[in-house]
């Protein structure tokens, strides 16, 4: 009785303690020095004395991106990288461009929930629930349009238009991550066995092989 007790208490304080995003600043901010040597979970702050309005400040986010590439697309981002004063605050922006049918291909955040809102243009959007149900949960967005994509599940966004679209994103993190499935999976380094995901995916060696060139 008293072990599961004991094992009730642990559980309970095991989910209390559970943030969602990063966790909240216990200072007014913490500007990030990119040149600390120092390795946190984040980055070390520079002296509060030393900071400046540029240390908060990005400019470009009216720039439509550059969407000459395979895809049709373009991500502009406004993370911890580009915004020092963004470190600790679980928050981050970006600006997403498309071509005509332009795609941002299945990915997912492993830090941060999403949030979208359509400046110009269709794009039709998605995410997967995880297994075992799977579920595909699309819409297609006109401007003004709002859509969530919940942190760490799978996700696109496809221009389904013949003139350019543009959306500005959210995301609870000041660095969000991405991975893309397609590069994670048939590109990375050193490249997962050709077998191994012939097998997972029940096709042929040659497929993956074909997959594999392409990433
Ligand atoms: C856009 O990107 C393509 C491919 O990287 C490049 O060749 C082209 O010069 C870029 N265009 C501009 C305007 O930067």
């Amino acid at each position: 009785m008293a072990h599961a007790l004991g094992t009730f208490v642990a559980l309970a304080l095991a989910f209390t303690v559970v943030w969602a995003t990063d966790s909240s600043p216990l200072q007014d901010f913490c500007v990030a020095d990119m040149s600390g040597q120092v390795l946190v979970n984040g980055f070390t702050c520079k002296n509060p004395d030393s900071v400046q309005a540029s240390d908060f400040h990005f400019s470009g986010m009216h720039v439509i991106g550059n969407t000459s590439n395979a895809m049709g697309s373009s991500v502009t981002p406004a993370f911890v990288f580009q915004i020092s004063g963004l470190n600790t605050l679980g928050i981050s922006l970006a600006r997403l461009d498309f071509a005509p049918w332009g795609l941002i291909p299945p990915h997912t955040h492993p830090r941060a929930t999403e949030i979208l809102t359509v400046l110009e243009g269709q794009i039709e959007v998605g995410f997967v629930t995880s297994n075992p149900g799977n579920r595909h949960i699309s819409k297609v967005l006109k401007k003004g349009d709002v859509f969530v994509f919940p942190v760490n599940l799978v996700h696109y966004q496809r221009n389904v238009g013949n003139t350019n679209a543009a959306a500005v994103v959210a995301l609870s993190s000041q660095n969000p991550g991405v991975i893309a499935i397609g590069s994670a999976i048939f590109g990375s380094t050193p490249d997962i066995s050709t077998d191994v995901l012939a097998k997972a995916f029940q096709v042929s060696n040659n497929v993956i092989s074909d997959l594999q060139l392409k990433f």
